[in-house]
């Protein structure tokens, strides 16, 4: 008899998580104004709203902050960080922030200007908020397939060279970089591929142009790579990702994903001029160039996390329990993003909830369904995420609602993820009587899934 799959991890600590009842989740959704992120996580059972700085650290990472070095300046724990990223990922400089979208706010302040466009695959919704802040543009460029949530492509989290060949012949002046996120997060955690990677690199240079990587799940990415890119089945992970690194001129990084910190992030890049640039912007937002935004002891775990992670056995581990739960959600017929992802399942909630209307937020109303079934908290990755278009102030309805059921890393066992996809699957048979969703009674000005107030649209 084959030895079933088991994680390459025992617990050696634990937190204990609570159950509640329907009418509690009722009450505590209506208090919540319907959005999710104001429940107080003690109000959820499971949570899966985010993979980012939830995941368990392991014992090398929490030795390691013992001996964390808080120096203001020069202190022992950046060169061990530096170290890490220069023998890891391959870059000579870098700046530690405090987390994604601090790089992206120090990198952009450098290079994004009034009037610029970006292309990319599926920017995160931090990237887009960036880029449109100093009233750029973002454009996606993301291969066809991965809008169709049914389609199999090894790799559908690619960019579509033709539309991104046309956009860098069409606004050849206006382009500072093109961004390529790894993995593609929006379109469901999908894989890019090396060939991919490499056919921007060289398309972004015959126009000039820096490649920039949105590296939050560079190692996910990788393990794709190695499973199914020609080629790369016996490299290990390490060498993949040193080879993908030599096709981007920059990364930013949230180091909350892959790297396995609870916070944390930074900038790498080979250009010194670069450097020198972004390290002004580096010290007004975020501090001085050797810490950053990050306390000595994190980026003691981060460099760590970077060395560990970076390996095959805890790559196997976590994508293998995302594909468990999808193929929990496979079997009883509930439409999901296929394949799956590297850090998330996304329910295709149009398809889900084909009677609610697209004005009602179909994704959130999903959600909300879910929550209130037993209190798994997911996130919406569809029209409130979408935000309105800048100019027209229209909401942006985008080709598929989501719901993202994101799994921190090491945090749940596969006995969580049976109630997960129990509670999916009783929402699934009772899905015909859910015909109203929401409207929206506060929003943001920008990025307003995070704050905005909904009320229930009543029969
Ligand atoms: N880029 C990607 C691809 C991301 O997924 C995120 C964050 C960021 C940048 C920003 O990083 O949160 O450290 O500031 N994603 C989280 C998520 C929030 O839930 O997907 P951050």
């Amino acid at each position: 008899m084959n030895l079933p799959f088991a994680e390459s991890y025992k617990i050696k600590v634990v937190e204990p998580i609570h159950r509640s009842t329907r009418e509690q989740r009722d009450r505590w959704l209506l208090e919540a104004k319907n959005n999710l992120f104001n429940l107080k996580s003690s109000q959820v059972y499971i949570d899966l709203l985010t993979d980012s700085g939830t995941g368990a650290m392991s014992q090398g990472q929490w030795a390691e902050m013992m001996l964390g070095d808080e120096s203001y300046a020069g202190a022992s724990s950046y060169y061990k960080l530096k170290e890490s990223i220069q023998s890891i990922l391959g870059f000579d400089y870098f700046l530690p922030t405090h987390q994604g979208r601090a790089a992206e706010n120090v990198l952009f302040s450098v290079l994004v200007k009034e009037g610029h466009v970006v292309p990319g695959n599926s920017h995160f919704d931090t990237t887009k908020g960036h880029i449109e802040f100093r009233k750029a543009s973002a454009i996606d460029c993301t291969i066809d397939e991965a809008f169709h949530s049914e389609l199999i492509h090894p790799f559908k989290g690619n960019v579509d060279l033709n539309k991104l060949e046309k956009v860098l012949q069409e606004h050849t002046d206006k382009i500072p970089f093109v961004i390529v996120t790894i993995t593609n997060n929006t379109c469901g955690g999908q894989p890019v591929s090396m060939e991919n990677m490499r056919q921007v690199y060289e398309l972004s240079k015959k126009y000039g142009k820096m490649v920039i990587f949105d590296s939050a799940r560079f190692a996910e990415n990788a393990y794709f790579i190695k499973k199914r890119e020609a080629g790369y089945a016996d490299k290990s992970i390490k060498e993949i990702v040193k080879e993908t690194f030599q096709y981007c001129d920059a990364m930013t990084m949230s180091s909350k994903k892959d790297a396995v910190v609870n916070m944390g992030g930074f900038i790498a890049m080979r250009d010194e001029q670069l450097f020198r640039e972004a390290s002004v912007f580096n010290i007004i937002f975020e501090g001085y160039i050797t810490y950053g935004g990050m306390s000595g002891r994190d980026m003691n775990a981060l460099a760590v996390g970077l060395d560990e992670n970076t390996e095959f056995a805890p790559l196997e581990t976590r994508v293998e329990q995302v594909a468990y739960l999808g193929q929990k959600l496979t079997d009883a017929g509930i439409p999901v993003q296929l394949p799956y992802g590297g850090h998330a399942i996304f329910v295709d909630a149009k398809k889900f909830l084909p009677h609610v209307p697209k004005e009602e937020f179909i994704a959130q109303t999903l959600a909300i369904e879910l929550y209130k079934e037993c209190g798994v908290r997911g996130v919406e990755i569809g029209t409130l995420l979408a935000d309105r278009d800048p100019g027209t102030r229209e909401n942006r309805y985008p080709a598929l609602e989501f719901v993202r059921l994101a799994l921190p890393r090491r945090t749940y066992t596969n006995n969580h993820m049976d109630v997960v996809a129990a509670g999916l699957i009783n929402v699934w048979n009772r899905r015909d009587q859910i015909r109203n969703g929401y409207r929206i009674r506060y929003e943001a000005p920008i990025m307003r899934h995070f704050t905005v107030e909904l009320e229930a649209v009543k029969p």
